[in-house]
């Protein structure tokens, strides 16, 4: 069945159609509100460096057409009869996955990330053997319990990166111990992610460290986003003099690099948090590993309970992401100045005000 009749609701966006990287107009559809579905008109996405590696299918699993999309954020339009957490009206956002089996170790502890079973946003077979469809496109239906409240002094485009840059990087601060006052922390890589990392890690006390490739992010790392300090990988002396001064490191780099100095930096019983999806393996130098106890770990996202208490923590603490809006237009120059870092530090997609049928 065609991508337009699978469904009854018409829907429309912007798809890859296969791993050159480009982006055009799409018209598929979407499912009609479900008894615990959320059905909401999207106004903004944001894209996340996942997006180009699943449109190019650099980590091998994409399924073509892909409307990439999963920090997506609207406004509920009609909501199932069975549904109790929204209402029409409410402004709410959908993450990088939209189901679960909801019954294994992993769910019953709150982390629908680690399902097994875990539908991601987009380029994944819905539970009625649909492809699901992510968020560059005008509308969205989700179960409640994948979706998310953006509460109200958090303004929608600034608020998109939180459902997937922001989790994945308070997720790892939280659960591995780098959330204590007065700890040190290094972010290596001041994209989409990194630079998100920042901002939670000074709200939680701690001191942060900036590990970065760019040394004209220096300026902006330290008096707009709240750096301690800022380190230029390449430079030596600079790296050799904060060796063994870090309680934790999140890596958000999205390409092959360097473990070994990373690894140095940390104090014994240190953790190097991986977060960053390279395409191609990381070789891992084991023994500075063992001199000092030190480990090395992964984190994906987080669970529900665990998103909203990071927005709600954001919205605390007023954490946004910076971001540089784009009209839907502009998609396919944005994906290429993401591949060469060129971003500060999100692109976020004006649905709402660009993305027209007739595009
Ligand atoms: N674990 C998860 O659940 C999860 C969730 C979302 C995204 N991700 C992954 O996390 C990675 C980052 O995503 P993002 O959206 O933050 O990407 P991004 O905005 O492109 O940021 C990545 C940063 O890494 C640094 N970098 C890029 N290429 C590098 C290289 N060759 N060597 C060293 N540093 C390099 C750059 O920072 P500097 O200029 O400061 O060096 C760049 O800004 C991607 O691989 C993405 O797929 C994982
Ligand atoms: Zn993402
Ligand atoms: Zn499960």
């Amino acid at each position: 069945m065609s991508n337009e009749q699978e469904h009854p609701r018409k829907a429309f966006g912007w798809a890859a159609r296969d791993s050159s990287g480009v982006l055009s107009p799409f018209s598929f559809s979407r499912r009609e509100t479900g008894e615990k579905d959320v059905t909401f008109k999207v106004l903004y996405c944001g894209i996340c460096h996942s997006d180009l590696h699943m449109v190019k299918n650099e980590w091998g699993f994409s399924t073509y057409p892909l409307v990439p999309g999963h920090e997506i954020v609207g406004e509920v339009t009609e909501v199932g009869s069975n549904v109790q957490k929204f209402k029409v009206g409410d402004k709410v956002g959908v993450g990088c996955i939209v189901g679960a089996c909801r019954s294994c170790d992993s769910c019953t502890d709150h982390l629908e990330n680690y399902c097994p079973k875990q539908i991601l946003t987009y380029s994944a077979k819905y539970y009625d053997g649909t492809t699901t469809y992510g968020g560059y496109s005008d509308i969205m239906v989700a179960d409640e319990h994948f979706v998310l409240r953006i509460p109200d002094n958090l303004p929608l485009d600034c608020a998109a990166p939180l459902l997937c840059a922001g989790i994945t990087t308070y997720s790892p601060l939280r659960y591995f111990g780098l959330d204590k006052p007065g700890m040190h922390v290094g972010v290596v890589g001041v994209g989409g992610l990194g630079h998100v990392a920042v901002k939670f890690a000074k709200a939680m006390g701690v001191k942060v460290t900036v590990i970065s490739t760019s040394p004209n992010k220096e300026e902006e790392a330290v008096k707009h986003l709240g750096a301690d300090s800022f380190l230029v990988s390449r430079d030596q002396e600079k790296m050799q003099a904060a060796i063994g001064t870090m309680d934790g490191i999140i890596d958000t780099v999205s390409a092959q690099h360097p473990l070994l100095p990373l690894i140095g930096l940390l104090k014994s019983h240190g953790k190097l948090v991986m977060v960053g999806a390279p395409e191609k393996p990381l070789e891992l130098p084991v023994f500075p590993l063992l001199m000092g106890r030190k480990m090395v770990a992964g984190s994906g996202i987080g669970g529900m309970k665990e998103t909203q208490e990071m927005i709600d923590f954001a919205a605390k603490h007023n954490i946004t992401a910076d971001i540089e809006v784009i009209p839907i237009d502009y998609l396919n120059t944005a994906m290429e100045r993401l591949a060469k870092a060129d971003v500060r530090y999100r692109f976020v997609i004006d649905i709402g005000n660009t993305l027209k049928a007739t595009s």
